[in-house]
């Protein structure tokens, strides 16, 4: 072994929620290794803000949480993992609490805010900055865990399969993955018995996302290209209110606004507009439905964006339940609490990923899953708000379970091969990196975004065809930077959305397309496979 591999029990690549359940939860007895790409709080768990759910009041049930998860996922959804889940989540949040998770509580119990689709006051939160409340808790419990090693500034670009041992084997047995040390410039060889992907989404394929920067699709790349089946990509979940600013590009203002009595209005008459389009639920309809009506509206009226107002309520209760957005508007001159909050929607979710079981299993033997990246059943074709860090907290666990129940049958890790680098030299021309990303985001908007036909989606096909050639060429002649790993990881899970689209000859939940205006009475899900 030299500085340039290291050898873990377990690999888990991502700290988000689901990286780090995982292994705090395997650190029980085995050696952690936790990949990031750059800094430790740097995916979308630390950015969420309306909460988790989970059925912690008397007068609501676990049936009702199953209901409503099915109905946001216009039942698509996988009944069996859904209930799997929503029984679990007391549980969560209890581990959550025994972390020093914050929660808000009213009279010594969590206090519970409500957000669209859900028929009760479901959702335990840290004020409207749960996510970085929870990435906190998770992050120093690792931090102050013997057994697990930290290593942010790596970024994975391959899973090691049976072709990188030394002897090669055509066994799809993965045994870790190469990440580039973004510090030294070279890619290391980290190996392990078991490896969990926790990679999370790839929102940043769209041109307006609400996600970080690095929501790239990586481990959904990286795992299809290892051969794991991937299900329900075209399930892309825009959510509804994203502040429209010219400096500030994607800050979310939480379904809490709407959930706590927030209206939509149209900016220049005034109308409560979602009468027009869903006059039981309103604004707390679930997100495709809200989505697509203020997408209509901007469409329809030549706007720019809608309003969301909450400022009918006092102004002390808009301030102690939103108290981070409020600062962050008051920065840019808006003052919540007095006037309405200019939004439009954005991309924000993945509902689609790499195909995992209850136990978190992928397709291929040595790899685990969970979180963001991964279809696990449970969100169908739209994702009911504050169901995903759920599932990260119930798949990192239920991965961990497993790996620990095998582990006896396990081999070590054989001897693997080196980076390949005699080939490649550095790049000399970045502004190709640059300017496919931006044209790769750019029609993802326009061709495969809220509303779709057809013909757009070939279009985008045919760019994604022309791209792949160049992109080929570039990541075969020159030294991977994060970019670029970024840029092959982007084009490929814009590939993966825009077949799995094609292939839906409906509209169903988050895949609305002209051309099939209709549902269809069977339930398939669409599962591509390498
Ligand atoms: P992430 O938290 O995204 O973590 C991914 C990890 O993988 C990171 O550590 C990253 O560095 C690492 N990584 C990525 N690529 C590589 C690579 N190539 N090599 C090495 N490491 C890599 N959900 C809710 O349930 N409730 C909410 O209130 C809520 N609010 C949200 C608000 C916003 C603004 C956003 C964007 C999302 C929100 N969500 C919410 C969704 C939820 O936050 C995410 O689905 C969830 O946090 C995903 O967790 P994860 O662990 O799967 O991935
Ligand atoms: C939000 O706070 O609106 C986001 C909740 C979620 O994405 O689940």
């Amino acid at each position: 072994m030299n500085s340039e591999t290291s050898q873990a029990d377990v690999l888990v690549i991502g700290s988000g929620a689901a990286g780090l359940t995982a292994a705090l939860s395997l650190a029980r007895d085995k050696k952690v290794l936790v990949l990031a790409k750059g800094h430790l709080r740097s995916g979308s768990t630390a950015w969420a803000q309306g909460g988790i759910a989970a059925v912690l009041d008397t007068g609501d049930t676990f049936e009702n949480h199953v209901r409503d998860t099915m109905v946001a996922g216009a039942g698509l959804n996988d009944r069996e993992t859904v209930e799997f889940v929503i029984e679990r989540a007391p549980a969560a949040i209890d581990r959550l609490c025994e972390l020093g998770v914050p929660f808000n509580r009213e009279s010594g119990d969590l206090h519970l805010t409500r957000e669209g689709g859900h028929s009760h006051r479901r959702i335990v939160h840290v004020d409207d900055a749960t996510g970085w409340a929870v990435q906190a808790a998770l992050l120093k419990a690792a931090e102050e865990n013997p057994n697990i090693t930290l290593l942010p500034d790596r970024t994975c670009v391959e899973l090691i399969t049976g072709k990188h041992e030394a002897k090669y084997s055509a066994s799809g047995r993965v045994w870790g993955a190469y990440a580039l040390n973004t510090e030294t410039g070279r890619v290391e060889a980290h190996t392990a018995r078991a490896t969990v992907m926790a990679a999370g989404g790839a929102g940043r394929v769209y041109q307006f996302s609400t996600a970080p920067r690095g929501a790239t699709g990586d481990g959904i790349a990286m795992a299809w290209r290892a051969g794991a089946r991937v299900s329900n990509m075209e399930m892309m979940q825009f959510h509804p209110t994203c502040l429209y600013n010219l400096e500030v590009k994607n800050f979310l203002i939480t379904e809490a606004v709407r959930g706590e009595g927030g209206h939509l209005l149209h900016p220049e008459t005034g109308h409560r507009f979602m009468t027009d389009y869903d006059e039981t639920r309103m604004e707390l309809a679930p997100r495709d439905v809200v989505a697509r009506a203020i997408d209509d509206q901007i469409k329809r009226f030549g706007l720019d964006y809608v309003h969301l107002d909450i400022s009918h309520k006092p102004r002390e209760f808009v301030m102690e339940h939103f108290p981070t957005i409020y600062e962050k508007l008051i920065g840019l001159g808006i003052d919540m609490t007095k006037e309405p909050i200019p939004v439009v929607p954005a991309q924000h979710y993945t509902c689609g990923g790499i195909l995992i079981d209850l136990d978190g299993q992928t397709d291929l033997p040595g790899l685990w899953a969970a979180g963001e990246c991964t279809e696990s059943g449970l969100h169908g074709a739209n994702r009911l708000a504050s169901n995903s860090l759920l599932e990260c907290f119930v798949f990192g666990e239920a991965a961990a379970r497993n790996i620990g129940e095998l582990w006896d049958s396990f081999a070590e890790p054989p001897s693997i091969r080196e980076w390949d680098e005699s080939r490649v030299s550095d790049s000399d021309e970045e502004v190709v990196i640059k300017q496919n990303w931006t044209e790769i985001r750019r029609f993802m908007w326009n061709y495969v975004g809220i509303v779709r036909t057809t013909k757009r989606l070939e279009r985008a096909a045919n760019r994604i065809a022309l791209l792949q050639e160049e992109v080929d060429d570039y990541y075969g002649s020159f030294r991977v930077t994060t970019d670029l790993i970024e840029l092959r990881n982007l084009l490929q899970s814009a590939e993966l959305i825009v077949t799995s689209a094609l292939r839906r000859h409906e509209s169903r939940g988050l895949h609305y397309i002209l051309d099939y205006p209709e549902i269809d009475e069977a339930m398939i899900d669409t599962v591509l496979v390498p």
